[in-house]
């Protein structure tokens, strides 16, 4: 095993500019989120990882059903027993977790048709669950109406019309929100998804019509407003500046329109550590700023929602890969992973527009200072499959685990897992001391599924 034990030298990087992960604040706080903060070795819900993945086979998802309901009661207690939370349920489609948020209180909102079988699955009524989409097809309408799907969150004219018809033609009522793009720009979210231009939601000043229209259609069940500016938001005040205009939009469509808005949802999208360097929501001020806000606007038919994906279960999430190589190339030491990019995207830099390391700790030596500058990569032949460029860790061997942290959520099902044919990892829930598997690790022979000669 070739061990890595010098700190490689880069003429044009400083060894004080490359950071390390072990001691960066966002590290720090998942790893306290996972109650290994004092630690030496990691572990999730009690179990080390290193044994864990020893089990179960590398690479390897691995949650922490404490942590997550840990997270729930944290966000019900800061957001006040007036709203409802609604989870998001493309944060993390897996069904053990979907049904555990559910056993916390939390309803779902679903993007698709494979979302809809993962929230019934999970015990979710069909009545109580929202869909939300740009693009819903006709089909995927019509088989959430059968399904006595609770509420569209509509997002066009058309859709509206195509849902019409398809309700009328089921007889059956359709619940309608419509989804409004806020056109404010102090809206918060690294990746925003309101405002001037967004493809998301109908423009504030086109909503009236719409509302009229469907408050007129008897197919069509007016419930109320929604509203998702933007995901990784880190500004609390930006979320609350953000319901507070859906709130006084609402009120103010009721005064003109003669309309009833029962349903207010207020979107979500607050943000977690996910790279170095990365801040922290402040989701108790986010909770002290939306209270005057909803006694400012309640009113007794008025039920309020906020939709959250990422805040809820990344963190309780950490994705374990193993050192299969090390070399050193120009100076630089190469740790090449059996996991990376085709399983866990995010940490790789997908879809965020300036790259920075991901939260990658050795899951041996959480304490330990660094040892070696190195570049964390997979397996894949591609450049973009890399978690880190640079960073300093403890010594690393082959046959070491690695850990990417706040991997809980826009993990496998954000990821390009067709790409070189390599087999899904298991994800193993860890609860009450137990570990179980809750997703069987893929095969080769998943390559070939639903292929012809
Ligand atoms: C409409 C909608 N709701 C909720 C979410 C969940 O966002 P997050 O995981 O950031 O909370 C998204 C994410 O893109 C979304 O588009």
């Amino acid at each position: 095993m070739a061990a890595v034990a010098a700190i490689a030298h880069d003429p044009l990087v400083s060894a004080t500019d490359i950071p390390t992960p072990q001691s960066d604040a966002a590290v720090r706080a998942v790893l306290r989120v996972l109650h290994c903060e004092d630690r030496e070795e990691l572990t999730i819900g009690g179990l080390a990882v290193r044994s864990l993945v020893h089990e179960f086979g590398s690479p390897l998802y691995l949650f922490d059903a404490d942590a997550i309901r840990r997270r729930a009661a944290l966000v019900h207690a800061a957001l006040g027993p007036r709203v409802a939370l609604l989870f998001s349920i493309k944060a993390n489609p897996n069904l053990a977790i979907t049904r555990l948020l559910r056993e916390c209180g939390i309803g779902a909102e679903i993007a698709s048709l494979g979302e809809l079988e993962v929230a019934l699955a999970a015990g979710h009524a069909a009545a109580a669950l929202r869909f939300a989409g740009p693009g819903k097809t006709d089909a995927e309408l019509t088989t959430a109406l059968q399904s006595g799907l609770g509420c569209v969150h509509v997002e066009s004219a058309s859709e509206v019309a195509a849902l019409s018809r398809i309700a009328r033609s089921l007889g059956r009522r359709a619940g309608v929100a419509v989804r409004v793009n806020l056109t404010s720009k102090a809206l918060g979210g690294r990746l925003r998804m309101a405002g001037s231009g967004a493809r998301f939601g109908v423009d504030q000043d086109q909503v009236p019509e719409l509302l009229t229209a469907i408050a007129g259609n008897d197919a069509l069940q007016l419930r109320g407003l929604h509203a998702y500016n933007g995901t990784q938001c880190f500004d609390a005040n930006a979320f609350v500046h953000g319901a507070s205009l859906l709130c006084e939009l609402a009120a103010a469509f009721e005064r003109k329109l003669s309309v009833r808005l029962s349903e207010l949802d207020l979107g979500g999208g607050f943000g977690v550590p996910t790279y170095l360097g990365d801040p922290q929501f402040d989701l108790d001020r986010a909770g002290l700023l939306l209270q005057p806000v909803l006694d400012h606007h309640d009113a007794p038919h008025r039920r309020y929602f906020v939709e959250l994906g990422r805040y809820l279960t990344a963190e309780a999430g950490v994705y374990a890969s193993t050192i299969v190589r090390t070399k050193t190339n120009g100076g630089r030491l190469h740790l090449a992973l059996d996991g990376g990019l085709h399983h866990c995207a995010v940490a790789a830099g997908s879809g965020s527009v300036l790259r920075r390391p991901g939260l990658v700790v050795h899951a041996s030596a959480l304490q330990q200072p660094a040892a070696a500058t190195v570049a964390i990569g997979g397996p894949l032949c591609t450049p973009q499959d890399q978690f880190a460029d640079a960073v300093q860790l403890p010594p690393c061997a082959e046959g070491d685990v690695l850990a990417v942290l706040s991997a809980g959520a826009y993990g496998l099902s954000y990821s390009p897992i067709g790409f070189l044919g390599h087999p899904t990892p298991a994800e193993v829930l860890i609860d009450g001391g137990a570990a179980r598997i809750v997703r069987a690790r893929g095969t080769a022979l998943d390559a070939l599924r639903g292929q012809r000669p």
